[in-house]
């Protein structure tokens, strides 16, 4: 039996249930590749899930590879898959339901997987499936955003922030977005218009009406977000859903988000990459076997950009 490295928890728990260690390689079956992993992207889920937040909704099995971001190369395929072949570079955001991607070898559905940027290394493609499939499928999808409207992104620095500033500015969009203020500058150069320091000003009290707000927090910053929407607008948020009784009563809309994996729209935002429309910051590259230090990083809620696993 082929084994290879990989990170894995046995239970649900703080940080110390994350597990080094050799497991079994997997093998790809219909309709799927093997993908040998180069890096694997941090995200919160990554986290929440091990602290057993998701549980009641995705029924995890023990031993659970956490990470569902991903960039590599395909070492095998699984019988009936055609567009892909042996070699090709490819990213994805893979089934969070399954097996993830801090490993030296993935399994993953063909229909989930995109060839990776070619003017990136792994790393930085890593770092770009899930928060850039959310904030696509947020502001184009949910929001339906178009040219010369106005959005309030929360959290502009943060992995879905940095990317959603941009895919906004590349839209035409006017873009407002909060961040402390030693982020100002990182967010202008992405092309904000207007930055909000919620350390020290209300956001609601500098921000004139948006069509749209993403709402990458939750809590006391979606309730205050209703405020600033022109009547008719959306408040999107990917952490709770937003009550739409509360939308009726300020007479806009509102939605939750929560991401699925899509290989057409990771081409676009491959595409944008490549015409150096669209940049993955990482702020912060570990070894896989840094998985622990990574996501307590991670939990901090402060990173700048990514944080990246380095397996190869
Ligand atoms: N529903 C979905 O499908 C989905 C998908 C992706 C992510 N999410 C969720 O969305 C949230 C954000 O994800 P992420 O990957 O972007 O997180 P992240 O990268 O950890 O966000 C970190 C950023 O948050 C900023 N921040 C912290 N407190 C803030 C505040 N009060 N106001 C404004 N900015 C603040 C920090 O900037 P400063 O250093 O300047 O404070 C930092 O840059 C997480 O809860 C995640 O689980 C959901």
């Amino acid at each position: 039996m082929k084994t290879m490295k990989s990170v894995c928890i046995y239970s649900y728990g703080d940080p110390s249930v994350l597990k080094y260690q050799d497991a079994p390689q997997p093998h790809p079956r219909e309709g799927e590749v093997l993908v040998r992993v180069h890096a694997a992207g941090i995200n919160p889920v990554d986290w929440k899930i091990r602290e057993g937040h998701l549980k009641e909704m995705l029924h995890h099995t023990f031993p659970l590879v956490l990470g569902w971001d991903v960039s590599g190369v395909v070492e095998a395929l699984g019988s009936g898959v055609s567009r892909l072949k042996l070699g090709d570079e490819v990213f994805s955001r893979p089934d969070i339901s399954r097996d993830g991607a801090y490993a030296e070898f993935i399994v993953i559905k063909e229909s989930e997987v995109a060839l990776k940027p070619t003017t990136i290394d792994h790393i930085h493609a890593a770092a770009l499936p899930l928060a850039g499939l959310t904030a696509w499928q947020t502001l184009f999808d949910a929001g339906g955003l178009v040219t010369g409207q106005r959005v309030l992104i929360h959290a502009g620095a943060g992995g879905v922030g940095h990317l959603a500033v941009q895919l906004a500015k590349w839209k035409g969009a006017e873009v407002i977005t909060t961040a402390s203020a030693h982020n100002h500058d990182f967010l202008r150069k992405l092309g904000a218009d207007q930055i909000v320091d919620y350390k020290t000003v209300r956001f609601e009290e500098a921000v004139k009406p948006v069509d749209i707000v993403l709402d990458t927090m939750g809590g006391d910053i979606q309730e205050r977000s209703w405020k600033v929407l022109k009547p008719g607008g959306i408040l999107i948020s990917i952490v709770s859903p937003p009550p739409s009784e509360i939308a009726a009563k300020h007479g806009v809309r509102q939605a939750f988000v929560f991401i699925q994996p899509n290989a057409a729209q990771l081409a676009e935002i491959a595409k944008l990459v490549d015409t150096e429309k669209l940049k993955a910051i990482v702020e912060t590259v570990l070894p896989l076997s840094d998985a622990t230090r990574a996501q307590e990083l991670s939990e901090r809620g402060h990173t700048r950009g990514k944080i990246v696993l380095r397996v190869i």
